[in-house]
């Protein structure tokens, strides 16, 4: 509690002053910064007390600004399993976003597209989760004054969120298709055997974060939504090789319409 209380503290005397939305930006999206009038932009290494992102092509960067009359903290990069990070670390910046003011959190990711109907840069808001990540963000003393120690998961995507944004992307014409997510550790993609697995177990897509934060937001009864976009398609019966520079690409491809959805969204808020 001490080690978010410093970091509240030197974020609010570097400027941030209350945030009510927070944004995490996954693998290769980005664009919605252009929709932000950035005031500050503090790297992560700036932070004292902060985790480090050690992965080359996520950037690593904290960054406070507008978008109509509504103070946004974005970040622009996530930590994960596979970096080696502590569920603990992972979700600190979550912590330290509700501790700064933020009342709805939005999350973002690039994930893997199990459901056959989902194909390469569609938008897949995250409907549920199942998490098969090892260890949990939760485990440890609880901190009373964050959340409870057993916190209820029954809808851990706020409805009123989710409504939201199917809305929005009506008006925009964006095709929003919903799915439950399943976590994964990573690094490495899944097997034919790990895909069909996933399929049969319930998931829609796959991917190597997420859960963790929204399982933080939940305990601290933060109102959370997630989308994923979808940049490979994990037919097992008909799988290709993928590497790290085309689902970065797919992603980037279905960027700009996740940008104008959560843009749209936030002004509604
Ligand atoms: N599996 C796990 N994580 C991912 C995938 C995938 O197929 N695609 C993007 N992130």
């Amino acid at each position: 509690m001490e080690q978010l209380n410093n970091v509240k503290d030197f974020l609010t005397e570097a400027g941030i002053h209350n945030p009510t939305i927070g944004i995490v930006l996954g693998t290769g999206l980005h664009q919605l910064l252009n929709f932000i009038d950035i005031k500050k932009t503090i790297p992560y290494t700036d932070i004292p007390g902060f985790p480090v992102s050690t992965v080359e092509f996520h950037k690593g960067n904290f960054i406070y600004g507008t978008i109509a009359n509504k103070n946004i903290v974005v970040m622009q990069g996530r930590f994960h399993v596979y970096e080696g990070h502590s569920m603990e670390q992972i979700i600190f910046p979550i912590r330290v976003m509700k501790l700064l003011g933020v009342q709805t959190l939005f999350l973002s990711n690039a994930a893997g597209g199990i459901n056959l109907n989902f194909k390469k840069g569609d938008l897949v808001l995250i409907d549920d989760h199942i998490n098969l990540q090892t260890g949990n963000p939760l485990t440890g003393k609880n901190f009373d004054e964050l959340g409870a120690r057993f916190p209820d998961m029954s809808e851990p995507y706020t409805p009123s969120l989710k409504k939201l944004l199917q809305q929005k992307a009506g008006e925009l014409n964006i095709e929003l298709k919903e799915g439950v997510y399943a976590a994964v550790n990573g690094p490495n993609l899944e097997t034919k055997a790990e895909y069909r697995y996933l399929k049969i177990i319930g998931a829609d897509l796959v991917g190597m974060s997420t859960v963790p934060e929204v399982i933080a937001a939940n305990h601290m009864q933060l109102p959370c939504a997630a989308i994923s976009v979808i940049t490979d398609e994990c037919d097992p019966d008909n799988l290709k090789p993928v590497n790290i520079a085309e689902i970065i690409k797919a992603a980037g491809k279905a960027d700009e319409k996740l940008s104008r959805l959560l843009y749209l969204a936030i002004l509604s808020l």
